[in-house]
């Protein structure tokens, strides 16, 4: 799913890193770690637009640096990138200084972001930059009325998530620009990352949407309703052969993006 997002928001990300390069100037970028980096979206689209540079990807999960790494093998990557299995709550682990600092939709699966905060400007060599990219919710796929039942499916389910992450993931959604003064950066540029894919979506947006719809209903299952359980059901079926068809399947997304140095 993970990679599947990397491919519908290739084109932001491309964006996102020129602006980078633009704020670091003459400065060189070659020591860049990734944190939280997942299956390796960041740490790709760093290394396309920084040919110096190295990453390093950090992350608690094995399966995820692991198919980051076979990912990077395939892609001609494997001698520019170092994977350091750590879990950042538990503190910063000796990565040596960088020059770059990416953090995208990570931060806010910490215990302690001030913590990790902390962290990451002990590393940064003076003009450094942190990239810090957080997603207010997961995308949204479906029109308000699927023509299956009761109009508003996705918006219960969200209604439900919300409180979920609420308990689990305290984090997301907190003022993220707030919390980032507080821990000494200097915000030079925000701006919004907004994915918005109106029907008909390619078959990659179609993959995306159906693998997210997929997770999502096994998260929120327990709180739906019966009834909105057998449409969601419904839709997936068959390999999701109704949600494929659906006429107005779209996907929407914002995130929003900090680029910051320590003050
Ligand atoms: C939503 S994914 C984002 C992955 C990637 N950055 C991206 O943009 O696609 C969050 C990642 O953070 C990692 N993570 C969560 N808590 C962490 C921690 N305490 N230390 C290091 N990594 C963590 C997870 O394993 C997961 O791969």
């Amino acid at each position: 799913m993970l990679d599947l997002d990397a491919e519908v928001t290739a084109g932001h990300l491309a964006e996102l890193t020129d602006r980078i390069a633009e704020l670091a100037g003459d400065r060189p970028v070659r020591d860049v770690v990734d944190i939280g980096a997942g299956t390796g979206t960041g740490t790709f689209a760093l290394l396309r637009r920084f040919p110096e540079a190295t990453v390093t990807a950090i992350d608690t999960s094995a399966d995820m640096l692991t198919h980051l790494g076979e990912s990077a093998r395939r892609h001609g990557f494997d001698g520019r990138i170092r994977t350091r299995q750590a879990d950042l709550d538990a503190g910063w682990p000796e990565i040596g200084a960088a020059d770059l600092v990416w953090a995208a939709s990570s931060m806010h699966h910490m215990g302690d972001p001030e913590r990790v905060l902390a962290g990451i400007r002990g590393v940064l060599r003076p003009g450094g930059l942190l990239a810090m990219i957080e997603m207010e919710s997961v995308p949204r796929f479906l029109p308000a009325d699927i023509g299956l039942g009761r109009p508003g499916l996705e918006d219960r389910c969200h209604a439900i998530a919300d409180q979920a992450r609420a308990e689990h993931l305290p984090h997301q959604g907190s003022d993220w620009a707030a919390r980032l003064s507080a821990a000494g950066f200097k915000i030079r540029d925000s701006r919004e990352l907004v994915v918005d894919l109106s029907a008909p979506l390619s078959a990659q947006a179609v993959r995306y949407a159906v693998a997210t719809l997929r997770r999502f209903r096994t998260g929120v299952a327990e709180g739906l309703s019966a009834d909105d359980r057998a449409t969601f059901d419904t839709l997936l079926a068959d390999d999701a052969r109704v949600l494929r068809a659906l006429p107005g399947l779209t996907v929407r997304s914002t995130r929003s993006v900090w680029l910051s140095t320590p003050a």
